[in-house]
């Protein structure tokens, strides 16, 4: 066992009746509040002008729309313009992973008189203060609600970035099911996809042994499956999506890390993809996964002990192949997402040229360490 420290501020609000305590949670943090959402479903669901009913008596709101699915540091830089010029107090998402991540970056670039670009790429500054975010969840994905992480593109220079720090950790956050129910089914999918890949991306680790949290991961990852299949069929499920959206969470708050030093193998070879190609970030990794399973496979025998388990516990197969199969089955049968790049709209890939761009700075450390050679492989089996 890693030594670890596990420190997660984010009060957790979840249920059918959670918003209703939105505008008491944060009265103590200040009166002229910042709405981000995205491109507009926060309206069409009514969501929005619920969220302004609750906040209208103790708040002075602005809104900031249209942020993208893989956000863009243009949106950034507007957002946290407008926290300066307004002396916003409060940012509060309402949205998916996207506008989370939006909202994080914006809250820490209100702070400072830098281009919020520089906490990501250059001089990668660190985040040392940020405005108090809270977040109103629509979407089981990325469980952004419950980290310090944001993910930004720059479509100047094609990157897609990742950056965390403390103060970017929502106060508060709000998780009710029902909200989920109109995410189309695409998104749902990719979503759910995405949710399996985070538990899966610490569940294979070489430097960490930890019984109690491997099994706590196969529970989450066969929560992700029965129910992801659940709500495709029936979108309106309480129960599935419920169990769906607080899985998003804890698959990523950090618990399942258990002091790990790895860093993940999936999640960068995506991020290349969806800054080249603005793809949805859970179908990238629906493509990627099990090419990477098998990679590990072929280059070290040794790990099919732990695909195997895996397998076991999560579809109930007998061997490494099998797990493979059923994991494929899951995402392109049962999700019905695409299971390669062609088939996602994406031709005309350089696999070389994206991997030499991924391991700029080095190999991936991950699981298995992944150099140039090994990720254009993984990216070739992609097409
Ligand atoms: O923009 P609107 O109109 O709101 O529509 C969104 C968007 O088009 C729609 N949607 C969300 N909730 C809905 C809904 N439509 C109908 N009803 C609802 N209730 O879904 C679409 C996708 O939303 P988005 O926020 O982009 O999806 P997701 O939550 O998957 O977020 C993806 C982003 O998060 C990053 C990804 O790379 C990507 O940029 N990630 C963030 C992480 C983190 N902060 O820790 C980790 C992840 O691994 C990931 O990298
Ligand atoms: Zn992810």
């Amino acid at each position: 066992m890693n030594d670890f420290v596990y420190h997660i501020p984010t009060k957790m609000y979840f249920g059918r009746d959670c918003l209703g305590k939105l505008s008491n949670e944060m009265k103590g943090s200040g009166s002229r509040v910042l709405i981000v959402y995205g491109g507009g479903s926060v309206r069409r669901t009514g969501l929005l002008d619920r969220i302004k009913d609750y906040l209208k008596d103790d708040f002075t709101v602005f809104e900031l729309a249209g942020i993208e699915p893989n956000p863009k540091i243009g949106s950034i830089r507007r957002g946290a313009d407008l926290c300066k010029a307004e002396n916003i107090d409060i940012v509060l998402a309402v949205g998916g992973g996207s506008v989370i991540d939006a909202s994080k970056a914006i809250a820490a670039g209100a702070c400072v008189d830098f281009d919020p670009w520089e906490f990501y790429g250059g001089p990668r500054r660190p985040i040392e203060k940020a405005l108090p975010l809270y977040t109103v969840v629509t979407m089981a994905s990325t469980g952004s609600e419950m980290t310090c992480g944001a993910v930004i593109s720059n479509d100047e220079t094609c990157e897609k970035l990742g950056r965390g720090g403390f103060p970017v950790f929502p106060r508060a956050s709000f998780l009710d099911p029902q909200l989920t129910f109109s995410v189309p089914r695409f998104q749902t999918a990719a979503g759910a996809a995405d949710i399996l890949s985070h538990v899966m991306e610490s569940y294979f680790k070489k430097d960490v042994d930890f019984f109690m949290l491997d099994r706590m991961m196969e529970a989450v990852m066969k929560t992700v499956v029965a129910n992801a299949k659940i709500v495709l069929e029936e979108p309106e499920n309480y129960e599935a999506r419920g169990n769906l959206m607080w899985a998003a969470s804890w698959a990523i708050n950090g618990l399942f890390g258990g002091g790990s030093r790895q860093v993940w193998s999936c999640h960068p070879i995506e991020h290349e993809l969806s800054a080249r190609y603005d793809m949805t970030h859970g179908l990238g990794l629906a493509i990627i996964t099990p090419r990477w399973m098998r990679y590990c496979m072929k280059t070290d025998p040794d790990t099919k002990q732990k695909f195997r388990e895996f397998g076991a516990a999560v579809f109930g197969t007998s061997d490494e192949d099998e797990a493979v199969a059923a994991l494929e089955k899951f995402l392109y049968e049962d999700l019905g997402l695409a299971s390669t790049l062609k088939d996602a709209g994406i031709e005309n890939t350089d696999a070389a040229d994206m991997a030499a761009s991924i391991c700029k700075k080095g190999k991936i450390n991950g699981y298995l360490p992944l150099d140039e050679k090994a990720v254009t492989e993984i990216l070739e089996a992609c097409v």
